[in-house]
């Protein structure tokens, strides 16, 4: 029963969101962070990349995307004449946050000798100041892209930025910015789980920190740990990311053991407050008054398309 005024209390949102879907010619296009059920009612559920590549191909006509900001703002930036909603406009980003137009285009301004290489999660403004877009999916490729000589700059989130220094050797400025979910997992709650669990094998998103990331056995992003756990031989898995993705994982991998890593504090697994904004109930208002809608000024949509499109021509890691 909905708990929501506005949405009759007879309505099975399952099956209004699947008519409602069909009668707007929409997809549904979801982030691994979404709530299970967002992620069991869309049409296909992704990394970054993977669903910068599904916006891209759509012939949808109405774009629902149950994610962030910058990820509904990528959407519409490669799709100008589809209607792209967001169940909750609210729904932000702390990494796109610590990177405000002003002072990045102050920071560009200051380093005229460098190019410019910003991870996906920013504003649609500071990708229009940014000469390639990454995600995390693609970070070491896309720095391999620039000849040794090119002086870089790797914004905003600097753990990934470290991440990728470290792979490739290149010495990039970091824009200092972070993803305060991937900020606040606890080392030694995380040793007292390997202790626990001595056959574990850990498994982290690059978006956390150094001194966490040398305990993980493997590094990549969303949907590279999805394989990772899917595909090893291994039975038992500590996850050092949102837990979302522990979704998907039970899904792909039934019988295997995953461990939600823990953050600092009193709870046992972390989610981002931001991407849980997103409820089934916001979902289906979304798709039914196809609102709230994102909007991208053109100046700006044409500024971010160049560096975005540069990254989605990219034959690379097809997401
Ligand atoms: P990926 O989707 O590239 O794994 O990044 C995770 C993330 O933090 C998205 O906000
Ligand atoms: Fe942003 Fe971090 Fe949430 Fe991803 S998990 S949307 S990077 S705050």
């Amino acid at each position: 029963m909905s708990v929501n005024p506005t949405i009759p209390t007879d309505v099975d949102l399952f099956d209004a969101i699947e008519a409602l879907k069909r009668e707007r010619k929409a997809v549904i296009l979801a982030h691994y962070y979404q709530e299970p059920d967002i992620q069991d009612i869309a049409d296909f559920v992704g990394d970054s990349l993977g669903l910068s590549r599904k916006a891209q191909a759509t012939d949808a006509e109405v774009i629902v995307f149950a994610g962030v900001h910058f990820m509904a703002e990528v959407a519409k930036i490669v799709n100008p004449d589809k209607t792209v909603v967001l169940p909750d406009l609210e729904a932000g980003c702390s990494l796109a946050d610590s990177a405000p137009t002003d002072r990045f285009a102050a920071f560009k301004a200051a380093h005229p000798d460098h190019k410019i290489i910003s991870y996906i999660n920013c504003s649609a403004e500071v990708k229009a100041l940014s000469d390639i877009i990454c995600t995390s999916s693609n970070a070491v490729d896309v720095v391999n892209l620039f000849p040794p000589e090119q002086k870089l700059i790797f914004a905003p989130d600097k753990n990934l930025g470290r991440y990728v220094i470290e792979q490739t050797g290149r010495d990039m400025l970091l824009w200092n910015g972070a993803c305060q979910v991937h900020e606040v997992f606890s080392e030694k709650k995380l040793m007292q789980l390997r202790m626990r669990h001595p056959d574990a094998v850990v498994v982290a998103h690059p978006e956390c920190e150094p001194h966490i990331l040398r305990h993980a056995e493997h590094i990549g992003s969303t949907t590279s740990l999805l394989n990772y756990v899917q595909t090893s031989p291994l039975k038992t898995f500590i996850v050092l990311t949102e837990s979302g993705i522990l979704h998907q994982m039970a899904k792909a991998a039934p019988g295997k053991e995953l461990i939600a890593a823990p953050p600092e504090g009193n709870c046992a697994c972390n989610e981002c407050p931001h991407m849980r904004r997103n409820t089934l109930e916001k979902l289906y208002l979304a798709l039914r008054d196809l609102q709230p809608v994102i909007e991208v000024p053109e100046a700006t949509r044409l500024g971010a398309l160049k560096p975005l499109a540069r990254m989605l021509a990219m034959d690379l890691n097809a997401g």
